[in-house]
């Protein structure tokens, strides 16, 4: 068994279609220890609740450095058990602290076919480029934006007659169809390196 913390920044459906994958059992060996917010607001929170997965919300501005803020979440990883942390929505780059004690197990959905589209409006920037494809990639997270080495991605071709709202929802609906896949990928080589 694989234990996940979920990070998330605000609504949640990716944090909470990996535990419903869980509990139906298309997810397997994985087990969901933990949601991560750094937004007390975050939908994501009520979604926990509703789950019953503890969760924890982390101010980033009650700390002086990104490696204070990392630092008790480790803390708290650590007590939890976490080998694999999972951004699904986590809206921050990740750190030096975090990427020294999570080497290799950190990995981040993107709403892109990375390289193209990197940051944090991917969606948008693909409908107003007039792109032909966008997709959808799960790569692992290294120190730079949007750049670790990619773990798998789909396209999406682009009809221009979809609006924005019908690209977001072709994006999402593919997120949701893939994510739980690429965990269950990662989580089997956790699993076989343990052994
Ligand atoms: C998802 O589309 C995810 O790919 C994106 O944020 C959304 C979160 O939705 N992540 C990024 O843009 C990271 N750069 P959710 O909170 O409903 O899961």
């Amino acid at each position: 068994m694989v234990k996940i913390a979920v990070f998330a920044s605000g609504n949640g459906s990716n944090f909470e279609h990996i535990v419903r994958a869980i509990e139906n059992g298309s997810l397997c060996y994985t087990q969901c220890v933990l949601l991560v917010v750094d937004h007390e607001d975050a939908l994501a929170i009520e979604r926990a609740k509703r789950l019953h997965i503890p969760w924890l919300y982390v101010n980033p501005k009650a700390f002086a450095n990104k490696a204070a803020y990392e630092t008790l979440i480790h803390e708290k990883l650590r007590e939890y058990g976490v080998e694999l942390i999972v951004l699904a929505g986590y809206m921050r780059y990740i750190g030096e602290v975090l990427l020294t004690h999570y080497p290799n197990r950190i990995i981040n959905l993107h709403p892109a076919y990375l390289p193209n589209f990197p940051g944090a409006h991917s969606i948008q920037d693909a409908y107003e480029a007039k792109a032909e494809f966008t997709g959808v990639t799960v790569h692992y997270v290294d120190e730079g934006v949007d750049s670790g080495e990619i773990i798998h991605q789909e396209k999406i071709i682009i009809d221009p007659a979809w609006s924005l709202a019908e690209l977001e929802a072709h994006v999402h609906a593919l997120e949701y169809d893939l994510f739980y896949r690429v965990i269950q990928m990662v989580v089997k080589q956790i699993e076989e390196e343990k052994q």
